[in-house]
C-alpha cells in the first residue's frame, strides 16, 4: 500500500497570514488540499497531512509512521536547524524520508544555511514553494520504485 504522511512543523499552519513576502499567500488548508489531490492522481493510496508545532509530536509521527507508511515527506519547520531529535528519529525510521522548505534557506539568514536533518534524509527540496512537497511526492514513488527494483 502507498501511504505517505506529510508532517509540517512549527508556525507553518499560519501560512497564508505569516509573512506573506517569504511564504506567500496560500493558506496551509489549500496547500494541504492541492497536495492531497496531487498525491492521489500520482497513485497514492493515501496521503495523510498533519501539523504540530511541538518537537515531541514530530517525533512520534516518525514513529509511528514506520509502521503503515512508505515514506515521509516533513517540513520540520524552524527544527530543522538544530533538533537532534528530530534528526535522530529520522535516522531511526527504515522508510524513506524527504525534507521539504517552502523558501530557499540557503538564500535567507545564516542561521536557515544548514539542516540538521537532511544529512539523514533521502533528499532536500527548498525554495520552490508548495509545488516542493509535490516534487518530493515524486521523488518518493521513484525511491520506492528503485527499492523495489523496478527502476535501474
Ligand atoms: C521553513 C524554513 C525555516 O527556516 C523556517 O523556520 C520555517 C519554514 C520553510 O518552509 O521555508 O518555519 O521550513
Amino acid at each position: 500500500m502507498k501511504n505517505v504522511i506529510i508532517i509540517n512543523g512549527p508556525n507553518l499552519n499560519l501560512l497564508g497570514e505569516r509573512e506573506t513576502g517569504v511564504y506567500g499567500t496560500v493558506t496551509y488548508a489549500d496547500m494541504c488540499a492541492e497536495i492531497a489531490e496531487s498525491a492521489e492522481s500520482m497513485g497514492f493510496d493515501s496521503c495523510e497531512t498533519v501539523q504540530t508545532s511541538h518537537e515531541g509530536e514530530i517525533i512520534d509521527y516518525i514513529h509511528a509512521a514506520r509502521l503503515d507508511k512508505c515514506g515521509i515527506v516533513i517540513n520540520p519547520g524552524a527544527y530543522t536547524h538544530y533538533s537532534y531529535a528530530i534528526r535522530d528519529a529520522v535516522a531511526a525510521v527504515n522508510i524513506p524520508v524527504i525534507e521539504v522548505h517552502l523558501s530557499n534557506i540557503h538564500a535567507r539568514e545564516d542561521f536557515r544555511h544548514k539542516s540538521v536533518i537532511a544529512p539523514v534524509c533521502a533528499g532536500q527540496i527548498c525554495g520552490l514553494g508548495k509545488i516542493g512537497y509535490v516534487l518530493a511526492l515524486q521523488a518518493l514513488l521513484d525511491i520506492l520504485a528503485r527499492m523495489r527494483g523496478d527502476l535501474l
